[in-house]
């Protein structure tokens, strides 16, 4: 009872912050926005077609640096390729079901390979979940049962998670789950098998529990004795420091805890959804765009990351069908402001490169994908638009 009179406290300081926030003056032209996605795709076929005519559909368009013009491609034919959904999903959302299918097939060997880490989740709901609820192909459900399936075994009972990266175990010193993992617990839910949902909704609360501050912002890795199954501690690995918040790892549990409650319906999930959106959009710049660390101390002279606001933007028109108004109206409003953002001359590439949209970063500690054209902001950027043109009226 008690937790719940502070959870209305948290949702009237949320409404007031929405009718506080800059006024979404501007009108989104969604319809507009999604042919401009169709527009920068036909370009990035033609630019993988090359001389010759021919796709090599092995190859993955990733990123486009800072200084570049033109995609970085990656070779899909390696498991940590973890981004190699993105791009299959943004054709099978633009209904290019022909060119869809011939990038998805690639990555069937995925789901009866050995499992390389987590991000196992990502490449096959981008690819063959977004192809599945295209198509209802009867195989793209046996490779989406058998990727399941795979990811289910890097689950500890004793921690109550899945391992997310098997190779860092050493480096972490135990069991290591990364709030990115919270997006793949979509495949276990999909498979409709007890205990894949089980294992789902036992990571969903054992991360609730251990891997967020008592403010609800996310640690990106937490770290558990992999016998007992005890929490060791929290840290960064894509953020800049341990005790800053990461903006994407935010954005990742926002739509992950979301997701979660879509498959489960348990109000705890919601609850802790609305949550994690307070403390991330109490965060916000006024354009909807997060610094790519929301405690970087070189900010204003630091760099924005559009992918994060991609993520949230689609979550957050996700999570406006799950609740009542004045708060739905809220969730709609704060993502319409990150899109109309993320639609302006300083956010998309429009001829500077084939990608949807600029600024985003990938690792900053790597010093990997700052400020980039990166396919998975594209991704959500175009399922955000489609969801907003699809909300139900
Ligand atoms: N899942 C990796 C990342 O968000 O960069």
């Amino acid at each position: 009872m008690k937790n719940r009179a502070c959870f209305l406290a948290v949702l009237v300081a949320l409404a007031y912050l929405c009718r506080g926030s800059v006024a979404v003056a501007q009108v989104l032209d969604v319809d507009g926005q999604v042919e401009y996605c169709r527009g920068q795709v036909e370009r990035t076929l033609r630019e993988l077609r090359g001389r010759d005519g021919k796709i090599d559909y092995t190859l993955t368009p990733r990123y486009v640096g800072a200084a570049e013009h033109h995609w970085n491609l990656r070779s899909v034919k390696r498991p940590d390729e973890w981004c190699a959904g993105f791009f299959p999903g943004i054709l099978w959302m633009c209904a290019d079901t022909l060119e869809a299918r011939r990038f998805t097939q690639e990555l069937e060997y995925l789901a009866y390979s050995p499992i390389y880490d987590h991000d196992l989740g990502f490449i096959m709901i981008g690819s063959y979940l977004k192809g599945w609820e295209t198509t209802h192909d009867e195989h793209y459900r046996e490779v989406l049962l058998a990727a399941a399936d795979s990811l289910a075994t890097l689950f500890n009972p004793r921690v109550g998670t899945l391992l997310s990266w098997p190779r860092n175990v050493a480096m972490f010193g135990g069991h290591n789950t990364i709030m990115d993992n919270m997006m793949n617990l979509e495949l276990l839910f999909f498979s409709g098998k007890k205990e894949n949902y089980d294992i789902a909704v036992c990571h969903a609360d054992t991360t609730m529990k251990y891997q967020f501050r008592p403010d609800h912002t996310a640690n990106h890795v937490a770290v558990y004795d992999p016998v007992t199954g005890r929490h060791l501690y929290n840290c960064t690995h894509q953020g800049f420091g341990d005790n800053t918040l990461w903006s994407r790892g935010q954005a990742w549990a926002i739509y992950g805890y979301t997701m979660v409650y879509r498959y489960t319906g348990e109000q705890r999930f919601l609850d802790f959804a609305q949550q994690v959106t307070e403390a991330y959009l109490s965060r916000l710049p006024d354009d909807g765009i997060p610094w790519w660390d929301m405690g970087d101390p070189m900010i204003p002279h630091s760099f924005r990351d559009a992918s994060a606001a991609a993520i949230a933007a689609s979550a957050l028109v996700e999570l406006a069908q799950y609740v009542e108004t004045p708060v739905s109206e809220c969730y709609m409003k704060e993502a319409k402001r990150m899109l109309i953002t993320l639609s302006s001359a300083d956010y998309q590439s429009r001829e500077k490169n084939p990608a949807f949209l600029l600024h985003s970063v990938g690792n900053m500690p790597a010093g990997t994908e700052v400020d980039a054209s990166i396919n998975y902001a594209d991704y959500y950027y175009l399922e955000a638009l489609l969801r907003l043109k699809n909300y139900p009226q």
